[in-house]
């Protein structure tokens, strides 16, 4: 049996985890769960599954939740603020951490995982965009397992050889399906809205995620992920846009053989490979239809247009604090653009501003990332207002 702490549970990732744990109560059991503001949600997901711990991460809400677990008269303890996500993350009562936070919020859990030597699946990639290296390195010290829950990620944890070696691997190619603009121009993109950014054509999921497909600093992101969790230099990591969204992503080896893994775009089952492995289960996702699939394309992408990519590659190459710098820039000028204080296209401009200007450290500690990220933010905030 194992014994689920589900960080996140509130957003789509934790949502589509839930499905699964439903689907499969003899090998799944919720023992955590977590939410940011949503504190009567998490109530309600608490009275579903009977939790050992619930926290909420704002904690201002504590009250709420203490009352409201115990109006309901359950026995979970109720937990709040950031200190008591990462207690929960390292507590015995689960073996498994789904790390479903959204933002550089979920590093601090994700790494307390990493410590206590549990089984990770990994859907934060902001963790380790931000401290790669520290996660790695620290997944390794401590025996934990990472298993990527990102659908690229995951394809092509499929599709590498069993037991890592990677001496007859080329290339890593990533597909992008091109977010919800692909094929327009910066004139088209300069009076995006919010809600047109958060439609994808074919992946449902939370708003700051979706606004990064929109950008492909997903992809980005994505890049810098792949570069740590596979340990190939960004050079041998390719981007291909593939509107379908079928071939999840591929593995190019020496002697001329690609491996793709292909499905339906259905984060459920990434989630169901990370948390059956080695095994397989049902996942509910329906199986491909390969006589009314059509074509099936492949495109470079566009990076004039969507720069955030090539800003990711260069955040790669210089190293340091610049991935934790790119990200906190992306995180608050996506915020921005939410909320309507800043147009699309000013995405790619605050990011780039601040690569640009703020100097660069080496990725000593997770202090310096975080002082990275924190000076990042006043940064961009400040050029935006
Ligand atoms: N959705 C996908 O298909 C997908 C695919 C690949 C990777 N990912 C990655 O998975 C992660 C989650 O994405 P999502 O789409 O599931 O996001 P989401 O729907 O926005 O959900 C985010 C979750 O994190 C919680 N949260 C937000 N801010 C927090 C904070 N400061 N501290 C603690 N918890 C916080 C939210 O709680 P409240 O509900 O209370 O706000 C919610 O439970 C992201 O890193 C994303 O890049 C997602």
């Amino acid at each position: 049996m194992k014994t689920l702490c589900l960080l996140g549970a509130t957003g789509s990732i934790g949502q589509s985890t839930l499905k699964l744990v439903d689907q499969h109560p003899d090998l799944f059991r919720i023992t955590a769960l977590s939410a940011h503001t949503q504190v009567d949600a998490l109530i309600d997901l608490c009275r579903r599954y009977r939790p050992v711990q619930a926290c909420i991460a704002d904690p201002g809400l504590f009250t709420e939740l203490r009352n409201g677990l115990s109006a309901a008269g359950l026995n979970t303890t109720p937990l709040a603020g950031p200190e008591s996500l990462e207690h929960m993350a390292a507590d015995s009562s689960s073996n498994t951490v789904i790390a479903a936070i959204v933002g550089a919020a979920g590093v601090a859990s994700t790494l307390s995982a990493a410590r206590a030597g549990k089984r990770i699946l990994l859907a934060n990639k902001e963790s380790i965009v931000l401290a790669g290296q520290l996660l790695m390195q620290t997944v390794a010290a401590h025996g934990a397992q990472l298993f990527p829950v990102d659908s690229e990620h995951n394809a092509i944890f499929q599709c590498l050889p069993a037991g890592g070696g990677r001496d007859g691997v080329r290339r890593l190619i990533l597909t992008a399906s091109g977010g919800p603009f692909l094929g327009k121009s910066r004139a088209d993109l300069a009076t995006i809205t919010p809600e047109q950014a958060c439609r994808h054509p074919k992946w449902s999921m939370g708003r700051k995620i979706s606004v990064d497909s929109a950008t492909l600093m997903n992809k980005g992101l994505e890049v810098i992920e792949a570069h740590h969790l596979f340990g190939m230099p960004a050079e041998a990591i390719e981007v291909v846009v593939h509107p379908q969204s079928i071939v999840h992503s591929m593995v190019d080896y020496r002697d001329g053989s690609v491996l793709a893994q292909m499905g339906e775009p259905d984060m459920r089952t990434a989630i169901a490979y990370g948390l059956s492995y080695p095994d397989r289960i049902d996942s509910g996702v329906k199986a491909l239809d390969f006589r009314n699939l059509g074509h099936l394309e492949f495109q470079a992408p566009d990076t004039l247009t969507f720069p955030c990519l090539s800003l990711a590659y260069t955040a790669i190459g210089r190293g340091g604090n610049a991935p934790a710098v790119l990200n906190a820039a992306n995180e608050v000028a996506v915020m921005a653009f939410l909320e309507g204080r800043l147009p699309f296209l000013g995405i790619a401009d605050i990011v780039a501003q601040t690569l640009d200007t703020l100097a660069w450290e080496p990725a000593a500690d997770l202090a310096v990332l975080m002082a990275s990220d924190a000076e990042a933010r006043r940064f961009a905030n400040h050029r935006i207002h």
